[in-house]
């Protein structure tokens, strides 16, 4: 907590760099983590959130800059650390046949904080699993023990580095509501995802990161806001003098037609309102109407001139 009891950073990253020889994985990355938000550092393979978040980890020492996490350092801290943040293994791979309940135990013995596993196991929908050999669990429960074990501890700050990455969207979305569940029991989740809906869904703040830089950061909704202001409506309507009217309403940009359909630009929020007051006030009957809201992809997009799935 910060002074007056408000919420305050966790963790605070200033002008971190990290080289891999030639290769700038990470150059001048600055962020702040706050207490019980989902933080989500997001880009695109091999934009360099891996290495931030090792660097802040404590597992990769950065070539320049300073990080503090939980007031600590988290190089020089390590120990007193330990019990205090948990970390999900990537691509991680437990031996074939070890048993969940052993993965849980082993895990366990490494702290002296730990709390009980088979709690953990039915939060997060694995308690008939706990007998089962990890090489039998499905994609989803491996993140679902990956996730069990990063919370054995009963961390501050779990770190959670593409946690969905090759589920399918139903698991997807069961991993996304155990997240939020972190975020519930008061802990600070920092997390990385390319998954540009995941970040919308899910993150409370998110920094994008290209090329080893942050572009920005800010609440998805700050971000569509500041940099895609832009709302479409598409309508389709057969009224006679309908396309006059909207043509002349102040805020649209642009006005175009095909036929029945009308599809309308302008900026801001109040534009919908503004295209539904033009509607009512001049009787237009409308078969259809729809919004088009930009989303954080479009921020990529805008941001760095191409599509984060490229
Ligand atoms: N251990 C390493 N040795 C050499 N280069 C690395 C290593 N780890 C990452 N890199 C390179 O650093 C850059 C950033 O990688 P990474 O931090 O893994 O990005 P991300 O997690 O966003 O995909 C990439 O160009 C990657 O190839
Ligand atoms: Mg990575």
């Amino acid at each position: 907590m910060g002074d007056f009891g408000t919420p305050g950073p966790v963790i605070q990253v200033r002008g971190i760099r990290k080289s891999y020889g030639a290769t700038v994985a990470v150059s001048d990355v600055s962020f702040d983590v706050n207490e019980g938000e989902i933080f989500g550092l997001i880009g695109p393979n091999g934009a360099g959130k891996t290495t931030t978040m090792e660097c802040v980890e404590g597992v990769r020492r950065p070539d320049g800059g300073t990080i503090s996490i939980l007031g600590l350092d988290p190089f020089r801290d390590v120990y007193a650390l330990q019990n205090r943040i948990g970390v999900q293994l990537q691509q991680a791979q437990l031996q074939k046949r070890i048993k969940v309940w052993e993965a849980l135990d082993l895990w366990a013995s490494l702290y002296t904080n730990a709390v009980d596993g088979d709690r953990l196991l039915e939060q997060l929908g694995l308690e008939n699993k706990r007998d089962a050999w990890f090489m039998t669990l499905s994609g989803g429960q491996k993140q679902r023990l990956f996730i069990a074990l990063a919370l054995i501890n009963d961390p501050e700050v779990v770190f959670l580095d593409e946690l969905t990455t090759g589920l399918d969207p139903q698991a997807r979305r069961a991993i996304w509501e155990l997240v939020r569940g972190i975020r519930e029991r008061g802990k600070t989740v920092f997390m990385t995802t390319h998954l540009m809906e995941e970040a919308e869904r899910l993150c409370d703040r998110v920094a994008i990161l290209e090329h080893g830089k942050i572009i920005d950061i800010g609440t998805p909704e700050q971000l569509v806001r500041r940099h895609c202001p832009t709302r479409t409506v598409l309508l389709a309507t057969e009224s006679a003098g309908a396309e006059e009217r909207l043509r002349a309403m102040p805020g649209a940009a642009t006005v175009t037609r095909h036929d029945a359909r009308y599809t309308l630009e302008g900026q801001g929020e109040d534009f919908v309102t503004e295209v539904i007051q033009c509607l009512s006030e001049n009787r237009i009957r409308v078969t259809d109407f729809r919004t088009v809201l930009p989303n954080l992809e479009d921020v990529f997009l805008k941001l760095t001139g191409h599509s984060i799935r490229d």
